[in-house]
C-alpha cells in the first residue's frame, strides 16, 4: 500500500491537488503527449507535469488522417506502455472516438483505461450531450478532463481542423459549455484551437486548471503533441507548434527540457503561436 512513498521522495508524483496549487500560485503546468515507455521515461526526466496518451496517436504513430480510427484496445495498450515509464507526471488517457456514447459505455471504458492502462484521469471531447457523461463519471470518482474547442473526433461533422470560437456567439457557447462541464465535476479542462482572448476568458472563469493547445498564453498550462515539438511529424504544422529541437537543444531530452522552461517562464506560446 502507498508504494509511491517508497520511491524518490524528492520528486513526489503530481496529483490533482498539485495542479490546483499550481493554478492558485500561477505556476504554469507543462504538459506533453506521449505514446510509449521510452519517451515516457524521458518526459519524466525532463520534469513534464502532465502526460497525455492522446488519440493523436492515430495520426502521428499510425499514419491516419484523423483520430477517428483509433480503438479502445489500442488506447489501453499505449496507455499501459506509457504508465510503465512514468513516476512523477500525472497521466491522462483519451477515451477514443465513440467509446463514450452512453454513460455505461463511458464508465466501462474509463475503468479499462485506469485498470489496464494505468491512467489517472480520462479525457473526453465534451460539450452538449457529453456534460451528463462527465457528471456520471465524476459521480463515480473518476477524474475527468473535458476537451473543449476544436474536437478532432468530430472533424468529419464539423468540416475540418478549424479554429473555434472566433465569432461572438460561438465564443459565448464555448464559455458556457466549459462552465457547465466544471459544474458537472470536470477536474481539468483542455482548450484546443481558440482565440487567445477566449482562452483567457475561460481560464479566468473556471476554478479548475485549464490547459491550452493553440489557446493563447493565459491558460494555466500548455500542451503540445510530442512529435510536433520534436519536429518528427512532417508537412505543414499548425500555427501554435514550435520546434524545440531547433536552437540550443542537442537531443530529445534537452528539447523537452527547453519546452518545460519555455512554458514555465511564459516564453511559449509567443504571439506568433496564437490565434
Ligand atoms: O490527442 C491529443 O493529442 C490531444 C491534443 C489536443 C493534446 O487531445
Amino acid at each position: 500500500m502507498y508504494t509511491h512513498l517508497q520511491r524518490d521522495v524528492s520528486r513526489p508524483p503530481v496529483t490533482l491537488s498539485t495542479l490546483a496549487r499550481m493554478k492558485a500560485e500561477r505556476e504554469k503546468i507543462a504538459c506533453l503527449t506521449c505514446y510509449d515507455a521510452s519517451f515516457a521515461v524521458l518526459l519524466d526526466q525532463a520534469d513534464v507535469d502532465v502526460v497525455l496518451v492522446g488519440d493523436s496517436m492515430g495520426m502521428v504513430i499510425q499514419g491516419h488522417d484523423t483520430t477517428v480510427p483509433v480503438t479502445m484496445d489500442q488506447m489501453v495498450y499505449h496507455s499501459a506502455t506509457v504508465a510503465r515509464g512514468l513516476h512523477r507526471p500525472f497521466q491522462i488517457t483519451d477515451l477514443p472516438f465513440m467509446s463514450y456514447p452512453s454513460k455505461d459505455l463511458a464508465l466501462a471504458h474509463s475503468v479499462r483505461l485506469m485498470q489496464e492502462g494505468g491512467a489517472q484521469m480520462v479525457k473526453l471531447e465534451s460539450g452538449g450531450k457529453q456534460t451528463e457523461i462527465v457528471e456520471f463519471l465524476t459521480g463515480h470518482d473518476i477524474a475527468v478532463c473535458a476537451h473543449v474547442g476544436l474536437k478532432p473526433q468530430s472533424v468529419h461533422k464539423t468540416g475540418g481542423f478549424r479554429v473555434q470560437g472566433r465569432e461572438q456567439d460561438t465564443a459565448q457557447r464555448l464559455l458556457k459549455e466549459a462552465q457547465q462541464l466544471e459544474a458537472a465535476g470536470a477536474d481539468l479542462v483542455l482548450l484546443e484551437c481558440i482565440p487567445a482572448a477566449l482562452g483567457k476568458m475561460i481560464t479566468e472563469a473556471l476554478q479548475v486548471p485549464v490547459i491550452g493547445i493553440g489557446a493563447g498564453p493565459d491558460t494555466d498550462g500548455q500542451i503540445l503533441v510530442l512529435y510536433d515539438m520534436l519536429d518528427i511529424t512532417t508537412g505543414r504544422k499548425p500555427r501554435f507548434v514550435r520546434n524545440f529541437l531547433e536552437g540550443a537543444a542537442h537531443n530529445n531530452l534537452e528539447a523537452v527540457q527547453a519546452y518545460v522552461r519555455a512554458v514555465k517562464s511564459g516564453e511559449y506560446p509567443a504571439p506568433e503561436h496564437c490565434f
